[in-house]
């Protein structure tokens, strides 16, 4: 009975030590025991010497237990194992029956063992294993002489093969020191591949030593566009920027790069994104030049010739110096955003369209990629490229990557092919991540760390089958509005981590609140790391509902506390309980509070008490994409900023004319409303504004008029309109905002229809 007690005790799972069972990405299993394991001098690692990667791995260990206890740790092959007195072994054993890039650990309290069937599973338990000691363990100036881990089971291996994170270089450039840091970030959150985006219209990156001009012109471009894209007429910083990798630095990353287990996917543009290129050998382009390497983002007519041979030859030798860098098995050729425009007016273009017996420039774009695909299997490559390769025929062995949503993922696995899921949704990770108004400049979008954590690589469209070919997902870090390194680990951290969890974790051990409290606590790590990650997660987001603002956390470990009369928030703030009445105009403001200590930026709100405020309203054309995130977003009493589109409401090519019933009759003085002018985002005033006013909801009278002038408009911004209205008493008032029609030509977005956007309607 006893001894049948102390057996209880001892295997009871251990309550304490919580900090230390926040493991990131959450392994497949994991039981958690009584007692801990000791890292001190007295650590001896045992590892199979004969296996080479093995001995990267056991380096690998080694390094991390010097640097936690600061004195040298002993290195033996496995057969020297011996139980030694005083000896605490760390033991890495092959067992073939672990899954690939799986481990099995046991930690306890006289050693470790660590069991996978190849290295890269026992790369993954040091990772673990890591993150079973304090945080501080990750902060290389804090030395102890012993690092206490709970005692513990795990068995853990990856859902996908593909766990992936990429960097545009040709925007901005990176230097090799950072570059390592990424990789190091990477396989800390087990990702194996890291997607290096070389070669741009704004910059090549890579040096081609049989191409020496990739290196004088197209590494350089003249300039840089300032401010956002759409902030037009456009401005120029007249600062020329020059940079490339060397070979030498390639090789050196690439090294490292296989001491963390990851395998770099190196892209080489084309047919499309290539205008550096072609400044450098304008012979590859359809026109012969000259051209010139791009200083503003954006999508470029001036692409590689399909009809020219040297165009081939080129990228053939590109491609021959890029295999021989690169040892893993994919090389990616872009073939996204690839105008056809200078084909179609190409004669040796069409020639080839003709003599190939193609049917249009997308079977020419199809030839393109078909022909990298034969230059890659000279050198054992397998082709990656985004999702336009499937435009007319795709290559036969090749794999796609899917960025516009995930239709193409989905062709591209019904089809046979594989297929890396990257949609802009969830998966691009330069839209902002938190209220725009007060966050440096993006490239647009919304995508919080909850929505990436979201992200299911599966689409439901497939069957079990055809989802075999979905190996995994992948993060994408595009760099116009990145100038520095801080910037793009502030816009990569933490949603990097959430796609590391969505691809390495099984789909039914991911849970957004219980990753939520573990990241808070694995921020702690990054600190110590000097990691620049965002804190987005500590927004508090408001929504209205019924006239009451209702105030929410990411994590139901946070607290809210707020204020209504515009001071700053503290932690003697009242706390949020339950949606809040606003009787009258006011500001919000409202913070994050864990454990009394205030965490991210205080959510500041301008809500505007009027005669419609709360009312519900009719639309003649419902707006679908723009809604300005509730259903009466016209009334909800906020209003916009011209750095976020998320509270404005927006229709293209036709009217907004909210109609409101106030119930009973109404004095009404005066109506304001906003609307946004940004012509390079496709975005126009209306023509006009008209007020009109009805006692029966039927018979309507113009109350109020006022014509805009568009064409005086210029750059971006958000203009108001107020219209007065002469003793007017109504039940009904129908504001009519009339659509500027259809883009003119010249203009961006030329012959589609305009957007109208407004935000709030305000009645007094
Ligand atoms: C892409 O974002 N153009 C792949
Ligand atoms: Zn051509």
């Amino acid at each position: 009975m006893k001894i049948k007690l102390l057996l209880f005790l001892l295997f009871l799972p251990f309550i304490g030590w919580s900090q230390f069972r926040s493991i990131i990405p959450q392994p497949v299993r994991a039981e958690w025991y009584r007692g801990a394991f000791s890292l001190d001098k007295s650590v001896v690692v045992y590892y199979p010497e004969q296996e080479k990667d093995w001995d990267l791995a056991a380096e690998y260990l080694i390094y991390t237990i010097e640097e936690a206890v600061g004195v040298r740790v002993k290195k033996l092959p496995t057969e020297k194992l011996t139980n030694r007195e005083g000896e605490k072994a760390i033991v890495l054993q092959i067992s073939p029956e672990v899954k690939p890039e799986g481990y099995f650990m046991r930690v306890k309290e006289n050693g470790i063992s660590i069991k996978a069937s190849d290295a890269t599973g026992v790369f993954y338990a040091i990772q673990t294993l890591k993150q079973l000691f304090p945080t501080s363990f990750f902060d290389a100036t804090t030395v102890l002489p012993v690092w206490k881990a709970p005692t513990c089971l795990i068995e853990d291996y990856p859902r996908f093969s593909y766990r992936g994170l990429h960097l545009d270089v040709g925007r901005h450039f990176f230097p090799p020191a950072f570059i390592k840091r990424y990789i190091d970030l990477l396989a800390m959150h087990k990702m194996n591949r890291f997607h290096w985006h070389l070669t741009e219209d704004q910059g090549w990156r890579i040096e081609i030593k049989k191409y020496p001009k990739l290196q004088e012109v197209a590494a350089c471009r003249d300039e840089t566009l300032v401010g956002h894209y759409s902030n037009q007429p456009h401005q120029f910083d007249g600062k020329q920027y020059c940079a490339y990798y060397t070979q030498e630095e390639v090789k050196e990353i690439v090294e490292y790069a296989k001491s963390r287990f990851v395998t770099i996917v190196p892209e080489i543009e084309m047919p499309g994104h290539s205008r550096a290129a072609l400044a450098a050998y304008p012979n590859l382009g359809c026109t012969g030049g000259p051209y010139k390497t791009a200083t503003k983002w954006g999508v470029f007519d001036e692409v590689y010739c399909a009809g020219n041979e040297e165009t081939f030859t080129f990228l053939d030798d590109v491609l021959t110096e890029v295999c021989a860098l690169f040892p893993g098995d994919y090389v990616h050729i872009g073939g996204d955003e690839c105008p056809k425009g200078s084909w179609k007016k190409c004669p040796k273009c069409q020639q080839r369209i003709r003599e190939e017996g193609l049917h249009d420039e997308h079977e020419l774009q199809s030839y393109f990629i078909k022909r990298a695909e034969a230059m890659l299997a000279k050198h054992d490559k397998k082709l990656i490229g985004w999702d336009e390769i499937l435009e007319g025929g795709l290559a036969p062995s090749a794999t796609v990557m899917s960025w516009r949503g995930t239709e193409g993922g989905i062709a591209a696995a019904k089809a046979g092919h594989d297929a890396i899921m990257t949609p802009g949704s969830h998966c691009y990770l330069d839209h902002y991540q938190s209220d725009p108004e007060t966050e440096p400049t993006a490239i647009g979008g919304y995508t919080t760390l909850q929505k990436t954590y979201s992200y299911e690589p599966i689409p439901e469209e497939l069957t079990e089958e055809e989802a075999k070919h979905i190996l995994g997902a992948q993060g994408n870090v595009w760099t116009e509005y990145m100038q520095t390194s801080d910037y793009v680990e502030y816009m990569a951290y933490p949603r990097a981590i959430a796609l590391a969890e969505v691809t390495w974790s099984p789909k039914n051990r991911r849970d957004w609140e219980d990753f939520s409290s573990r990241i808070i606590l694995h921020f702690q790590r990054l600190d110590a790391l000097s990691v620049n990650y965002a804190r987005g997660l500590y927004d508090v987001h408001a929504a209205f509902e019924n006239g009451l603002l209702n105030l929410k956390a990411a994590s139901e470990a946070l607290e809210i506390r707020y204020t209504l009369d515009g001071s700053a928030v503290n932690p003697k703030s009242p706390v949020y309980t339950e949606a809040i009445p606003l009787e009258e105009s006011c500001t919000v403001r409202a913070a994050c509070f864990q454990k009394g200590t205030r965490q991210g930026k205080d959510m500041v709100l301008e809500y505007s008490k009027h005669l419609a405020s709360g009312l519900p309203y009719t639309l003649t054309n419902k707006p679908t994409h723009y809604t300005g995130g509730e259903e009466y977003a016209l009334t909800n009493g906020i209003t916009g900023s011209d750095k976020t589109w998320s509270k404005w409401v927006g229709i293209t090519g036709k009217d907004l004319d909210p109609t409101i019933d106030f119930g009973k009759k109404q004095g009404v003085q005066s109506v304001e409303l906003h609307f946004v002018n940004s012509k390079g985002s496709w975005i126009y005033p209306p023509r006009q504004i008209q007020v009109y006013t009805s006692d029966d909801g039927k018979n309507f009278t113009l109350a109020a008029e006022q014509k805009i002038d568009a064409e005086a408009m210029s750059g971006r911004s958000v203009e108001t309109v107020n219209l007065a209205l002469k003793n007017t008493e109504a039940r009904y008032l129908r504001v009519l905002a009339s659509s500027y029609g259809q883009i003119p030509s010249g203009m961006p977005g030329e012959g589609n229809g305009a957007w109208l956007f407004l935000d709030e309607i305000i009645v007094k």
